[in-house]
């Protein structure tokens, strides 16, 4: 197998927002319609579980109603020719559907549900709803496979060392506020070259960065030309 050059895509929710899903922080993003802490946390969990449910239940609903677009099948091309790894924040299931192979979850997946026990009891469930009551193998109630506030990301160290061996990481749609995930940039060797794609500004400066003020379809096809051309 010939040595292809390594790429990280580092992916928030903006890469999907032009498929139709909210972005979290922007304005009329969904931090401002619910709490964050009562639905994507794991106090929050404790005190409503039936809230956390039915936001993750019409989450998940919304998910089967909407397509990949052309940022993630960009993304899925460029496999022909590098070795391209996908660390996503997001809990769609929109890379997977746009053809990527190598994509690590750091926040869960929203077409899976687990044991609220262990961490590792996860079945798959498509796009349908957890009801309150529904059991996990182990007999706990079943929870969204998601990582909240408050929990461990058991998939960092995996990502940190994909983006060790990176020749380029591409920063797309995520404003950088979440930790540990934001800080996964910081791995990539000193001289990888780094782009970012976000129609707004992203607070971060590093070596090797080359910022693509667009919205994600038109920044990555900007990226793809830009690629041809080296
Ligand atoms: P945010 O909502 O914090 O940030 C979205 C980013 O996408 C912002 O920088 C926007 O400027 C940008 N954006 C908006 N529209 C875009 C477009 N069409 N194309 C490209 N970029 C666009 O989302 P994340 O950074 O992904 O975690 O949020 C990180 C985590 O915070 C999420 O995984 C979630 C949330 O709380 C949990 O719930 C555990």
């Amino acid at each position: 197998m010939k040595d292809q050059k390594k790429i990280v895509a580092l992916t928030g929710a903006g890469i999907s927002a032009e498929s139709g899903i909210t972005t979290f922080r922007d304005s009329g993003g969904l931090w401002e319609q619910y709490d964050v802490m009562e639905v994507a946390s794991i106090d929050g969990w404790r005190k409503n579980p039936q809230l956390v449910l039915r936001f993750y239940n019409d989450r998940r609903k919304q998910l089967e109603e909407v397509k990949p677009n052309a940022a993630h099948r960009i993304l899925a091309e460029l496999e022909k020719d590098f070795d391209v790894t996908v660390v996503t924040q997001n809990v769609d299931n929109l890379h997977e559907r746009a053809g990527s192979s190598k994509i690590i979850h750091l926040h869960g997946e929203l077409t899976g549900a687990r044991s609220s026990v262990n961490p590792d009891m996860i079945v798959d469930i498509g796009y349908r709803p957890i009801e309150w009551g529904e059991k996990a193998e182990d007999g706990s109630q079943l929870r969204p496979h998601i990582v909240w506030f408050g929990e461990a990301v058991p998939m960092i160290e995996t990502a940190a060392d994909a983006v060790a061996l990176a020749d380029m990481v591409i920063i797309i749609g995520t404003s950088l506020n979440v930790y540990p995930a934001a800080g996964l940039v910081g791995y990539a060797p000193r001289n990888a070259s780094i782009y970012l794609i976000d129609p707004n500004d992203v607070p971060y400066s590093g070596r090797n960065i080359t910022i693509i003020r667009e919205k994600a379809t038109a920044g990555m096809e900007k990226l793809k030309q830009l690629m041809i051309v080296h």
